[in-house]
């Protein structure tokens, strides 16, 4: 949610800003802007829109710029609409501003200015910051932004420029992330570390109210009273194709086509001698054994790979799982206890609302145990206990990949707590390892059957609500389903449990609203088809995804899409390629921004 960059180098700034910037562009598209040191001044240029529209035509008309230091800004408005004036950079000529996050005091701070003098030109939260920091100046911009930053409350990833202090720029974070990248002769600032892998692989991981300065001579680290101290440099190991389209499209159905490598990379490193192995995390048989209960909490799709796990966990260990929503579990004063563990799910590593369920898990006392892709992100750093998911960067907005392997995780780490319950034996669990790490081959077959999909989307393209049914393990992957087409293609659809429909939402159902039927399930498979037949009944027309090897009657649907036949455990990890497929290409059909979807950002790092 909103993304930061900054450069100081002895090059020219502009472009790396721009490309940067581009990078960082699923992280918020509402506007972009740059500030930079040209001459003795700030210059500053920013407007609505993405980079392409807006920011890069207006660069265009302004011509060459010879500054070498600079900061920019891709956003998603949280305050204020979506416009020049309240695109960042913010400031005043003094002081420019580039900030992600949400300062919750600023009103307070705003009449505070005001009365001190200060006017005001946007509707932003920031711009409070940026006068603060003026208010604070004497000369010495680190004090000016400890005092600023005493007053502050909210979360904040800071970029800041002082006209006075010329080709440097300040950097400090609270809760929101900011990494700082160390080239040749350069340094970097960035929301994440793909926008400067072109650059550079090193960076540092600013904690929390630590001030970076970056200067042409290199940069150096203050805490809050001026102290200077020495950070240790890490080395990214995602390479740069990963974060580029490499011939695709879109993201989107790149990271789609990378899921089966991803999943081997989440599996295979914690599988040890043919069985589960979490040890390496600091989760242990011992201490899966000690607890009284487990709670899966994430947000979207990851709170989706959550519900997959759930299933698993309750049916193969048969110890209670609950599931919930980030949002709603940091408020409703939840059961959890000390004996608990708490399993937080997170691709970015910095979603606001996770990462506060994860603060309040400990602060009871509950294990926690997070589940995340990006390495030494917020939530990674804060929980007892992580497992990186190695899928590498998910640039598309919509999750695809980071989901599989969430889901991928799920599996494993619910063979390992039936095994620990001794609810099935060491062979069963091998057994069961062994089928996992062997679907990235059958996932593959799925994926490559891409007409079959491209087929489904023609279909369904032009309806304007769609439902999803499906039991069980089915009702789960239909939410997802639901939710990666409302995503993308901003056609309504619903996800309900089958045998639920006729409670109601089956009222609905016309020969406008087709409905995509999961049935893959062998045991709940007839069930679910006599709910297919009281929606066909009805004049919907049906897709059915199910086994390939299965028989249906042609009065019962109208497509079926057949998928290859794995234990039924192990379906949800096949079913999800065509449903992902079709939203994918319902959306390019439609001419939809597929990898930049309206409204939406990847890393949602405000509640
Ligand atoms: C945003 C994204 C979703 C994602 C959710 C949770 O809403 O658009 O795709 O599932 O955040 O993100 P996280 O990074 O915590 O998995």
């Amino acid at each position: 949610m909103c993304g930061i960059v900054g450069y100081v180098g002895k090059n020219k700034c502009r472009d790396v800003l721009v490309d940067s910037l581009r990078r960082l562009e699923y992280r918020g598209y509402d506007s972009a802007g740059i500030a930079v040191f040209e001459g003795e001044k700030i210059k500053t240029v920013k407007a609505k829109g993405k980079i392409n529209e807006g920011l890069a035509l207006k660069l265009e008309e302004t011509g060459e710029l010879e500054a070498t230091a600079g900061i920019g800004h891709t956003r998603w408005a949280t305050h204020g609409e979506p416009s020049d004036i309240n695109s960042h950079p913010i400031g005043n000529g003094r002081v420019s501003i580039v900030h992600n996050g949400i300062i919750e005091n600023y009103r307070e701070l705003k009449n505070f200015l005001i009365s001190k003098g200060y006017g005001f030109e946007s509707e932003t939260d920031t711009e409070t910051v940026a006068k603060l920091l003026d208010y604070y100046y004497d000369g010495d911009p680190l004090e000016a932004i400890s005092k600023a930053l005493k007053d502050i409350q909210g979360a904040y990833a800071l970029g800041i420029m002082f006209r006075q202090h010329k080709n440097k720029i300040y950097a400090v974070r609270k809760e929101s992330p900011l990494i700082v990248g160390k080239g040749e002769n350069e340094s970097y600032i960035a929301s994440d570390v793909t926008a400067i892998l072109e650059y550079t692989r090193e960076y540092y991981l600013l904690e929390q109210n630590e001030i970076a300065v970056l200067s042409e001579k290199g940069v150096k680290f203050y805490d809050l009273h001026g102290n200077d101290f020495e950070k240790e440099l890490q080395t990214a190991d995602w390479d740069i194709s990963a974060a580029q389209k490499g011939g695709y499209k879109h993201f989107m159905i790149k990271e789609i086509h990378e899921q089966p490598a991803a999943i081997r990379n989440t599996v295979s490193p914690r599988v040890k001698d043919g069985l589960p192995d979490f040890t390496e995390c600091g989760l242990t048989i011992d201490r899966i054994k000690s607890y009284r209960s487990i709670y899966i909490v994430g947000c979207g799709s990851a709170m989706h790979a959550g519900l997959v796990g759930k299933a698993l966990i309750e049916k193969l260990a048969r110890v209670p799982v609950v599931v919930d929503i980030a949002s709603e579990f940091r408020y409703k004063d939840p059961i959890v206890t000390a004996d608990d563990l708490v399993v937080i799910i997170s691709q970015s590593g910095e979603t606001a609302d996770t990462l506060a369920a994860l603060k309040l898990s400990k602060s009871i006392g509950a294990d926690t145990f997070a589940v995340v892709n990006v390495v030494g992100s917020s939530i990674a750093r804060e929980a007892d206990m992580v497992m990186y998911t190695n899928a590498g960067p998910e640039i598309s907005v919509c999750s695809t990949k980071a989901y599989a392997v969430q889901v991928a995780f799920m599996y494993l780490f619910a063979f390992q707590v039936a095994y620990a319950m001794e609810k099935i034996n060491e062979k069963e669990c091998r057994e069961l390892t062994a089928e996992l790490m062997g679907m990235p081959e059958i996932i593959q077959t799925c994926i490559d059957s891409e007409e079959k999909y491209q087929y489904i989307a023609s279909k369904i393209m032009n309806a304007d609500s769609l439902m999803y049914i499906g039991r069980g393990l089915d009702h789960a992957l239909s939410m997802e389903g639901s939710l990666k087409l409302k995503e993308i293609s901003y056609i309504h659809s619903e996800a309900y449990a089958a045998g639920e429909l006729k409670h109601g939402t089956i009222s609905l159902i016309t020969e406008d609203v087709p409905v995509i039927a999961i049935a893959t399930q062998r045991d709940l498979f007839e069930k679910t088809v006599s709910n297919v037949r009281e929606v066909k009944a009805r004049g919907a027309k049906v897709v059915m995804v199910c086994r390939e090897d299965v028989e249906i009657d042609k009065a019962s649907v109208n497509y079926k899409v057949g998928l290859p036949t794995v234990s039924d455990l192990l379906m949800p990890l096949v079913t999800v390629v065509p449903l992902q497929m079709i939203a994918y290409y319902t959306a390019v059909s439609r001419g939809c921004d597929v990898d930049q979807p309206r409204n939406l950002a990847k890393s949602v790092t405000v509640e």
